[in-house]
């Protein structure tokens, strides 16, 4: 911490002067969410959070998805990117062309898109949804088949929750997600049998099939807040065992995570230059902004 210590303080004086709020995602390093976040949480969680923002500038400590959704939920506000770069290969996996697509092929079916998209996908779309409510908004649509995009590993798990729908899905994944196997999590549970396997639904549903419990970065740490087994495996993002470790030491995390390289770009050097120079500011085309405002407060308010 002693080599964060000078970055940490610099950056939380500067958020005074600049007015600025700093929302970060449960995949940043400890140093990020417990040194400098104001706001931390999942996509659904930052989503709502960025609506409630007064100060006049937020910095979104996650990948660039995140800050065009709080761009787009409160457009008056500056919204900072430390790295414009800090992509994500569902986002990067569809275009409007690619929703079209599917509307061509399943004429009539309403769109889900993840919020893991551009805005010019959320345009496109009829109504955005989130690991923690995916299963919730696809129930909600009337139509028997619905179209989710771009993750095929959470719709899938989605269809499982939700079997009176057919679900047709994009073929986009989550490079951190899709590298789990089945036959990891059964190795790792014959190793350690008391081990509590705790997966996120961007898996494939053969990994959440080997899992005690699925759910968004929040709704994983909340189970392992609640239950406290004695070990935890969170086959997700490496952060998210950092980040909560030290406030239950009664918890032992074993196992492998990987690492999302999109996440780990979002550093405290990056965060303290962005504020001190006011660059990395996300636009979204009003137009657009206008129509994906839409489909994301459908989600929003459906999730109330
Ligand atoms: P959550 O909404 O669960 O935080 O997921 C976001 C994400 O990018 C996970 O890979
Ligand atoms: Fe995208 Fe996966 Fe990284 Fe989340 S963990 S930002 S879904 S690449």
């Amino acid at each position: 911490w002693a080599v964060f210590a000078p970055y940490v303080a610099a950056i939380n004086r500067l958020k005074a002067e600049r007015s600025a709020v700093i929302l970060a995602h449960n995949y940043m390093t400890p140093e990020i969410y417990h040194g400098i976040a104001d706001v931390v949480g999942d996509s659904l969680q930052l989503a709502i959070e960025a609506t409630r923002v007064e100060a006049d500038v937020i910095v979104q400590c996650g990948v660039h998805f995140m800050a065009e959704t709080s761009k787009i939920l409160n457009p008056a506000k500056t919204v900072l990117i430390p790295d414009p770069e800090a992509g994500c290969s569902l986002a990067e996996s569809i275009t409007p062309e690619g929703i079209a697509e599917m509307r061509a092929r399943f004429p009539g079916a309403p769109v889900v898109s993840y919020v893991n998209t551009t805005a010019e996908v959320k345009a496109a779309s009829d109504i955005c949804c989130t690991s923690s409510n995916a299963a919730h908004i696809v129930a909600a649509q009337e139509a028997d088949t619905v179209i989710m995009t771009p993750d095929k590993y959470l719709a899938q798990n989605v269809a499982k929750q939700v079997p009176g729908k057919r679900i047709v899905w994009w073929d986009g994944a989550c490079i951190v997600h899709e590298r789990f196997t089945a036959q990891d999590l059964r190795d790792f549970r014959s190793w350690n049998p008391e081990t509590r396997i705790i997966a996120h639904p961007e898996c494939p549903p053969e990994v959440v099939a080997e899992a005690d419990f699925s759910g968004s970065t929040s709704g994983i740490i909340d189970y392992v807040e609640r239950e406290r087994p004695a070990k935890a495996m969170l086959v997700t993002e490496c952060s998210m065992a950092a980040n909560i470790s030290d406030a239950l030491p009664e918890i032992d995390f074993v196992g492998p995570c990987n690492m999302c390289p999109y996440m780990k770009k979002i550093t405290l050097e990056k965060v303290l230059w962005s504020l001190h120079t006011m660059q990395g500011a996300v636009e979204v085309d009003p137009e657009i902004a206008t129509k994906a405002r839409v489909a994301v407060q459908r989600m929003i308010d459906l999730s109330r």
